[in-house]
């Protein structure tokens, strides 16, 4: 296979003019920092350009020459291995943050059908961050090459698809560069349809590449501002992007780099990738499908985690509730409006002053008897848990005691002594001690501690606290990790009434020791905050220690989410054994094995409620599929309007949660009796479609790939879906549009025009749509407009109050019959196991589950429904599937002729709609499941 091409070119290929200027459309910014200013660029060397037009302000006027300082001296190609030396010329444009590396190491592997490139300093071994990544054989039946051109523009490469030779990536651009603490490398790209990044707000899905933007990536304690926070790095950091090419194939690009960094879009297109420690670690995913990319890209950072079934049930919380008492209120006035509600959270409320593992004796002194309640109603609960631990109680002492790693301070001489002295526990050690919702003082376990000690106490520590109260699930927060006042005098809890005040950290800002703090170039999530900010805004100082000694902050900050996650994950099955549901608000590549994500502290608007749609499409791409947003808004006061028409959006996202803040007036659906009406038709028609929800979930965590999906993955041919940013598919079948602005009865929808489409919603139900254009129907009263796609079979079953009792009632299957000349065809599948038996990571194959296929097909005739039983489970009792509706059913079936197995069955009913051409046909038992294979058939009424 020639798939490594080395290519040596005499001739000029860029676009440089004779002068060396780039065109503003195609620059690599030498100025991405503040202080810009001509004498500033031209002592960076780079190339400046005074004409500023005021109407593209986003244009860099300091750009570096399009060229790379670095040349091939010396290559070699093993087996599915290509090595290269570059060495970087003397005389070329210097790294404006550091001294380049005068060697480095470029290295291209084969993956299969895969790619992975890395470059790294020759000599000397740089940070690799310690998440489990697979290095699979990737198969596709596309392949990708690589090309090392060393030409008078210096070294760069291309990645090439090798069918079209499409350039997915070209770094003939210029602008490589790799110093210690300044690592950048840019490209041409194929397309401007990319999609991905975070974690950031996106007002639209696709990436706007008329103009210049950069956005953070460094995990922060951070509200989403969705009305203008464009660029703001958020809770996670996903470094990875899906492209779309001209011809509608896909390919998927990640960076394994955790340290802070950034990433600027341009027009050429072309994109500017800087980090600021690790090395680059890229990889090149073929697809060609869009879901081909994300399900090899979990192939790589691993597959999501299966939540349990009731984890697919609608959930309430709120900061602020005053006690047991109100919460039992709640959860009563919900059941009363009858609104199917699965899980009832409890905030840091519950904690005696907010200490984990710990709960207020007095307020909540009955929350482990109602927890006990709502297990006997079917219902669940989960907890709010933070990282940080406060210094002087048990939970501290046990850890000091079990030699806990924690983020320390690198020396002994910094340990701030006003703080450590206070605490006898803690004196002793160079454990960080930092401020967050406890009263005192906290240390921050690290997470990635390679011995299992850290982890072994974190789990022994939930499964005391299981045996106090039997909670079900895990939310995990402030775990950036967040700390409160860093640098600040005084720090901003001096003024709350809520906290004592504690001497806030300190981290060096001048010398040596903040060379980690403040760094050469900050990256854009630290700029992006104005002056002041450093590295230890809104958390712990650069250099405090991770690893037990062997990393600092500086290098891991952004997977602290990511391993706390991995280690609940242990204590989740240590305390309680049992599937449930793991929610963190920081992420990273590999989260989704072990957790999902909300999207962190939204405010009550209509922009956060469009956001939350691009996020969540945005995460299933990330591997982390069990997402959602807090519904009807965190901050600020939501209204009755927005509140509905999230309740009615939410009810299609996995992670289905209403929150509020403390202070704010309650915003629980009951609250006003139209909201709990949309609440409750969106919680039935959710609630009756699980098993299809479930069955995706079940598929994502075998093969990797998406759960809801932007609409363009299932039709990247069709230009119009590529901008879809606020319609969105559940897996391939269901599309749903909902209302995003207010004052609007009805919403705008496009239904690609390669398929057909019935109406799953109140209006038309059944009917099969015009594809295309169309405004349909959204009144308060129903379930937002949200389609079948002819062609696929859903199962569903008849839904309740709890996903408890759901589970006991009937199946049902609704099939959108996809009909040519007068016969028809379906196919679907269902995945059914207990809901709740613990999956270790990987170990889905040996799982105990169900898998039926649907395969459904007609004629003039007659019709028939096979039923094949893929898999079988043992000990689980199926209810009896005894209702199929038929959607675009042109026949009359007979009512005296169906059959099973091909024996005579009797029909209790029988509808059929010539108008609607909808069948529906319900029996007591007609089919049982749980003898496996079977198939249905009946005849039509001859005309
Ligand atoms: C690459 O180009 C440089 C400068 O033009 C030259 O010195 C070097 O020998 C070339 N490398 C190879 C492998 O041809
Ligand atoms: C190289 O790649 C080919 C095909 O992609 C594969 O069959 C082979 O095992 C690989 N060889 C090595 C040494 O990895
Ligand atoms: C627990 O709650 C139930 C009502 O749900 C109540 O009858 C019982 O007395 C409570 N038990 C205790 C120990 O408070
Ligand atoms: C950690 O625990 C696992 C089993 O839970 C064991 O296989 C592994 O060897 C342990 N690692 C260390 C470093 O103790
Ligand atoms: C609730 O919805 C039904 C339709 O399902 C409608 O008839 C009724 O008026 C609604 N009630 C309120 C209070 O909105």
């Amino acid at each position: 296979m020639a798939w490594l091409r080395l290519i040596c070119v005499l001739a000029i290929v860029s676009t440089v003019s004779a002068d060396g200027t780039v065109p503003v459309g195609q620059r690599v910014d030498c100025f991405p920092d503040p202080g810009f200013s001509q004498d500033a660029c031209k002592a960076r060397g780079c190339i400046y350009d005074s004409d500023y037009e005021q109407n593209k302000p986003s244009d860099p006027l300091c750009y570096f020459p399009a060229n790379n300082g670095y040349t091939v001296t010396d290559q070699s190609v093993k087996a599915n291995t290509t090595t290269a030396t570059l060495t970087f010329s003397s005389g070329a444009t210097a790294n404006p943050f550091g001294t380049n590396f005068q060697q480095l190491q470029f290295q291209s592997t084969q993956l299969g059908n895969a790619l992975k490139v890395s470059i790294k300093p020759v000599g000397t071994s740089r940070y690799v961050p310690p998440v489990p990544i697979a290095e699979p054989f990737i198969q596709s039946p596309e392949s990708l090459n690589v090309e090392i051109v060393n030409n008078t523009g210096g070294f760069s490469f291309r990645v090439v698809r090798q069918i079209n030779n499409i350039r997915l990536w070209d770094t003939s651009i210029g602008g490589l560069h790799f110093a210690d603490q300044y690592i950048q490398i840019a490209t041409y790209l194929p397309t401007d349809k990319i999609y991905g990044f975070g974690e950031n707000i996106h007002q639209n899905i696709k990436h706007d590449f008329t103009k210049y933007t950069t956005w953070g990536m460094f995990a922060r304690d951070q509200p989403p501002n969705s009305v203008n926070g464009e660029g703001e790095n958020l809770y996670g950091v996903h470094p990875f992007y899906l492209g779309l090419e001209e011809d509608g194939k896909a390919h998927g690009v990640f960076i394994l780099n955790s340290n802070p960094q950034d990433v600027t879009t341009g027009p050429a297109p072309h994109l500017v990738y800087r980090t600021i420690g690790g090395q680059l670690d890229i990889y090149y995913l073929p697809g060609p499908t869009p879901e081909n990319v994300i399900r090899q890209y979990h192939e790589l950072i691993g597959k999501p985690f299966l939540p349990a079934y009731w984890a697919l049930g609608f959930q309430l919380c709120r900061y602020g509730y005053s006690g047991v008492d109100e919460v039992k209120d709640t959860v009563a006035r919900l059941k009363a409006a009858g609104i199917p509600q699965d899980v009832q959270f409890a905030d840091i409320d519950y904690m005696e002053r907010y200490k984990d593992f710990t709960y207020d004796h007095d307020k909540w002194g009955q929350w482990p008897n109602f927890t006990d309640y709502l297990h006997s109603q079917g219902q669940r609960v989960i907890l709010i848990f933070d990282p940080a631990i406060q210094a002087d109680y048990d939970t501290f002492k046990r850890g000091i005691e079990q030699n806990v790693s924690w983020i320390e301070w690198p020396r002994d001489d910094l340990v701030m002594r006003d703080i450590q002295d206070q605490y006898p526990l803690a004196k002793n050690t160079k454990i960080m001690l930092g401020v967050v919702w406890p009263d005192k003082h906290v240390g921050f376990p690290d997470f990635l501690d390679p011995t299992n000690i850290t982890t072994n106490w974190w789990a022994d520590e939930f499964k005391r606290y299981h045996d106090l109260q039997k909670f079900d699930g895990i939310w995990l927060d402030m775990n950036e990790p967040s700390n409160f006042g860093t640098n600040q005098d005084p720090p901003w809890y001096y003024g709350s009434s809520d906290h004592p005040n504690d001497l806030p950290l300190k981290c060096p800002t001048s010398g040596a020791d903040s060379a980690l703090d403040i760094p050469p170039y900050k990256t854009k999530g630290v700029y992006i905050y104005g002056d002041g900010n450093v590295f230890a805004s809104n958390t712990l100082c650069a250099f405090g220690t991770s690893i037990r000694g062997q990393s600092t902050l500086y290098n891991t900050k952004n997977l602290y989410g990511y391993s706390e996650s991995v280690s609940t994950w242990k204590a989740l099955e240590v305390a309680r054994g049992k599937r449930a549901a793991i929610v963190s608000r920081s992420t990273f590549p590999g989260s989704g094995t072990v957790a999902g994500h909300w999207l962190g502290d939204n405010t009550a608007r209509w922009e956060d409620l469009r956001t939350s749609i691009i996020g969540a499409q945005e995460f299933n791409l990330f591997g982390i599929p069990y997402v959602g947003s807090d519904i009807c808004g965190f901050l600020g006061t939501t209204n009755e309007e927005l509140c509905l028409r999230w309740q009615q959006m939410g009810a299609f996202h996995s992670f289905m949660r209403n929150h509020n803040t403390a202070g704010e007036p309650a915003q629980d659906p009951a609250q006003w009796p139209s909201v709990a009406n949309a609440t409750r038709i969106a919680n039935l028609f959710r609630y009756r479609h699980l098993p299809y929800l479930f069955s995706l979930h079940f598929n994502a965590t075998r093969y990797g790939g998406t759960v809801i999906r932007p609409v363009f993955f299932e039709f990247p041919l069709d230009a119009t879906t590529h901008t879809l940013s606020h319609q969105f598919l559940w897996g391939p079948a269901v599309l749903v549009a909902p209302v995003t602005e207010p004052g609007v009865k009805t919403v705008s929808a496009y239904l690609p025009t390669e398929a057909n489409w019935y109406s799953l919603f109140d209006t038309y139900y059944g009917s099969q749509l015009d594809s295309g254009h169309g405004v349909f129907p959204a009144p308060w009263t129903s379930i937002i407009p949200t389609f079948l796609r002819a062609g696929y079979i859903l199962p569903r079953q008849a839904p309740a109050l709890t996903t408890t009792a759901a589970r006991q009632n009937q199946f049902e299957l609704v099939i959108g019959s996809a009909v040519d000349a007068g016969t028809g065809s379906a196919h679907g599948e269902l995945y059914w196991d207990d809901g709740e038996t613990w999956i270790p990571i990987g170990a889905i194959e040996q799982h105990n589950y169900y898998r039926f296929a649907f395969d459904f097909s007609f004629t003039t005739a007659s019709a028939t429904l096979k039923i094949t039983a893929l898999n079988t489970a043992t000990g689980i009792t199926l209810p009896p599937l005894n209702n199929i509706e038929v959607f675009g059913y042109p026949y009359i079936p007979d009512m005296n002729q169906f059959y099973v197995n091909g024996q005579q069955v009797k029909i209790d009913s029988l509808t059929y709609s010539p108008f609607t051409k909808v069948a529906n046909i319900t029996s007591n038992g007609l089919i049982d499941l749980n003898k496996g294979t079977v198939t249905l058939s009946w005849k039509n009424k001859s005309n």
